[in-house]
């Protein structure tokens, strides 16, 4: 049976995901029996569209490439255009909503709304947006439990890289002591580029031209952005109630230069580490902070925007997992991992 998407947001990720299901519609329908259509796109930007029947994808994108918004996508039949991203999720056909706006990560809007506003209607969510599980995980999966839907978040933590799915279904059966990790790739970036000799500038800079740090590089350096993924572990991953604000954060603006060629002298790194942990009561306690490492700590040899996270497990032993935290392919990749999911629930 085709399951139909609805696009709320329709930035690099969403885009690539849609590029990425119409390219590769045989391959995942003859592998998986995936068959996607795409019905809806609403973005505040670029316009809306919505079609029961149908969006054709690949006039879509080419749309965008050549004007920027989707006014000169042309008639068909069945057409409508101008519904705004609530309108979208409650009144369109779709069965998923692939949640990809630019969302502010201090309030989680719209995505919380967005979110709600699709469980209310009985439909699933997939989507890379921190805000909504930092900020409401016990609320919103508690609605999309009750409205029988499906809610799928892999992208927030790590991106493509299955830093939510690894511990929970790969480790199923574990008991996760500990959680450790460089989650930002921002800051260790910057770290371990003031670790070739480039200044702190200058190395923000670099970070921000390769597309590495967010929209306000604030929530990277100062380790918001790390913190939002502590909380989404703690939460989802062991199980705990802890919010953003009990996690005390520190970023890396104290780290200087002669700090981190101080350290490389003495055989250590320093890295913005977000580590989770739970005591014998079961209570578990968080923070975010620059930590001097031995140079044979496994995390010390992650370098650049690189993530990497190591499980602590009482039957499996210490289970380590690196790659790629962002990314245009990987966070569209992540959307793709939670889709199959869903259609396979
Ligand atoms: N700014 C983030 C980072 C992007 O540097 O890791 C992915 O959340």
């Amino acid at each position: 049976m085709t399951t139909k998407i609805a696009f709320i947001g329709f930035g690099g990720v969403g885009q690539t995901l849609a590029k990425l299901l119409y390219e590769k519609k045989d391959e995942f329908f003859k592998k998986y029996d995936l068959d996607f259509e795409v019905v809806a796109v609403s973005d505040v930007m670029k316009g809306s569209l919505y079609n029961p029947n149908g969006l054709n994808v690949s006039r879509l994108i080419e749309t965008i490439n050549k004007t920027g918004n989707l006014k000169a996508y042309s008639d068909e039949s069945g057409l409508v255009r101008g519904m705004d991203s609530l309108e979208t999720i409650k009144k369109s056909n779709a069965d998923v909503i692939v949640e990809v706006t630019f969302t502010d990560v201090e309030t989680g809007q719209p995505a919380i709304d967005h979110c709600k506003a699709a469980f209310k209607e009985g439909k699933s969510v997939v989507t890379t947006n921190k805000g909504p599980v930092a900020l409401a995980y016990r609320e919103l999966s508690k609605l999309a439990k009750e409205n029988n839907a499906y809610w799928g978040f892999e992208g927030t933590v790590m991106s493509g890289t299955p830093a939510l799915r690894l511990p929970l279904v790969t480790l199923a059966g574990n008991k996760i002591k500990e959680i450790r990790g460089i989650l930002n790739g921002t800051t260790n970036y910057m770290i371990t580029e003031m670790e070739k000799g480039c200044s702190y500038e200058e190395a923000l800079k670099k970070a921000q031209n390769l597309g590495y740090a967010e929209a306000d590089p604030t929530s990277d350096v100062d380790g918001f952005d790390a913190r939002y993924k502590a909380t989404i572990l703690a939460n989802y991953v062991m199980n705990t109630e802890l919010k953003a604000n009990d996690i005390p954060c520190v970023g890396i603006r104290n780290i200087t230069n002669e700090k981190v060629s101080e350290a490389l002298r003495e055989n250590k790194v320093w890295r913005l580490i977000a580590k989770i942990k739970g005591d014998e009561n079961g209570q578990v306690k968080a923070s975010v902070q620059p930590e001097l490492i031995e140079i044979n700590d496994p995390l010390a040899g992650v370098s650049g925007a690189t993530n990497a996270i190591v499980y602590e497990c009482d039957l499996a032993g210490s289970i380590m997992l690196t790659g790629p935290g962002a990314g245009l392919t990987e966070t569209a990749y992540s959307l793709l991992i939670d889709l199959l999911h869903f259609k396979n629930q």
